[in-house]
């Protein structure tokens, strides 16, 4: 999955005031009769711009939908319409954007725990249900049934839930086999050497094979063994700043339908070929998971702008990144791994390539529709990490974010207290770090 710059720029196009924030509502309305219409007309009333509505199942009690409300709004304004929700609506039950953290201060809402993602990972930007004019799959009404089948499956899922497997058609088959053949003899000369050592794995432990489309669940899994990912089911894209969010939580949105089958070798969205051929095989990989979370950990309360960098080093690192090894140019980036005509166009030696430099890259431009004018190279994972790390310093926000891998969630460290506990878990880690030491030295 990739998140959708363009259409994060055309979003923040429309007027937003610098103090707004995206905000996501999702209320459980009790069974009666009106109930969505009256709370549409309160946002109308409040001139509240909505950008975003969708509902889907919910196994709270006494409800059988709940609606996922996405606005762009402003502090008071947030709180005078969830206090009129409260007041005007019978609401079974309602998750709002929990900003007590930060009194007094504008931070855009941010997931704290890995269920806060069942919160932001429908909030999709662009195809989910409705495919365009000129999509490949437009006219054929069993590939749009198909898509709404798999549109549906990642509306309705909710975080703990085993990823539903999919009785794939012989045709989704065949067209996985084509991409999966074709890729397969470019991986051994143009991947780096991470990519190539995983994907035998992926082979024996997930059904990575021409005739079998692996299922997500099973992917997720053996990530989760590997490096403590997991994956999630999406419809579409998401924002730069949902899609971020997921991998602070070492969460991948990954969409789960198939290409059309007229052009095996193109597709204008990210699809399973490109998620499971492209990306899953680095995500298995230590350092490079490190690296993924790290930019999603920065993105966390980040401002419009700030995201708009970090998923712009996100574009032409994860998505489009090289890198040198043994003298050599390699592809990392899993648009170029799952891209046969790109994969070799930005190897070929006459593509315009450049030293990764968050500071640079952050500013070029990404394009989704043909190949990049740029590609950028770092020498490794740990290398692209730590200027990562430098760039993400320089983001400007009132606190520090640190993953809590005991309870999944985001410790913010803003005062004494939290940095207090902080400081007790590393005096632990470098008292086993000085054990070893000791050991060693005696022996
Ligand atoms: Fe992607």
């Amino acid at each position: 999955m990739r998140q959708n710059n363009e259409v994060e720029e055309n979003k923040d196009n429309k007027s937003v005031s610098p103090e707004s924030g995206h905000a996501p509502l999702v209320l459980s309305l009790k069974s009666e009769a009106g109930g969505l219409l009256r709370t549409l007309k309160l946002f109308q009333e409040k001139q509240m711009n909505l950008i975003q509505m969708s509902s889907r199942k919910t196994k709270r009690q006494n409800s059988q939908f709940e609606i996922v409300l996405d606005c762009h709004s402003d502090r008071e304004q947030l709180n005078e319409i969830i206090q009129l929700l409260q007041r005007q609506m019978t609401i079974a039950d309602m998750d709002s954007p929990d900003k007590s953290c930060f009194p007094g201060e504008d931070i855009p809402w941010f997931p704290k725990k890995i269920s806060d993602l069942d919160k932001c990972s429908n909030h999709v930007l662009m195809y989910g249900l409705d495919l365009h004019a000129d999509h490949p799959g437009f006219k054929d009404n069993f590939y749009r049934k198909r898509r709404k089948h798999f549109a549906d499956i990642a509306m309705s899922y909710k975080h703990g839930d085993p990823i539903p497997r999919i009785q794939f058609t012989e045709e989704e088959v065949k067209t996985w086999g084509v991409v999966f053949r074709e890729l397969s003899q470019l991986y051994p000369s143009y991947a780096c050497r991470e990519y190539v050592r995983n994907l035998p794995l992926l082979s024996q432990h997930c059904g990575y094979r021409e005739d079998n489309i692996p299922q997500l669940e099973d992917v997720s899994r053996f990530l989760w063994e590997r490096t403590g990912f997991t994956i999630r089911p999406v419809a579409g894209y998401l924002s730069p700043r949902d899609f971020l969010a997921g991998l602070a939580f070492r969460v991948f949105h990954c969409t789960q339908y198939i290409r059309h089958s007229s052009d095996p070798l193109y597709t204008p969205e990210p699809d399973t070929c490109h998620e499971l051929l492209g990306h899953v095989p680095l995500l298995a990989e230590p350092s490079f998971a490190q690296f993924s979370q790290e930019m999603g950990l920065a993105s966390l309360g980040a401002s419009d702008d700030s995201v708009q960098k970090l998923a712009t080093c996100y574009f032409f690192t994860v998505e489009f990144g090289l890198c040198k090894q043994e003298g050599k140019l390699k592809a990392y980036g899993a648009g170029l791994l799952s891209s046969i005509s790109e994969l070799k166009h930005a190897l070929s030696g006459n593509a315009k390539v450049m030293p990764f430099d968050p500071r640079i890259t952050c500013k070029q431009e990404c394009i989704i529709t043909t190949f990049q004018d740029v590609y950028f190279v770092s020498e490794s994972f740990e290398e692209a990490k730590v200027k990562m790390r430098e760039f993400a310093k320089s983001i400007k926000r009132p606190f520090t974010v640190r993953y809590n891998p005991y309870t999944r969630s985001v410790d913010v460290l803003k005062d004494t207290s939290s940095i207090i506990a902080l400081v007790e878990e590393l005096k632990y880690e470098l008292d086993t770090v000085g054990e070893v030491l000791r050991r060693l030295n005696k022996q």
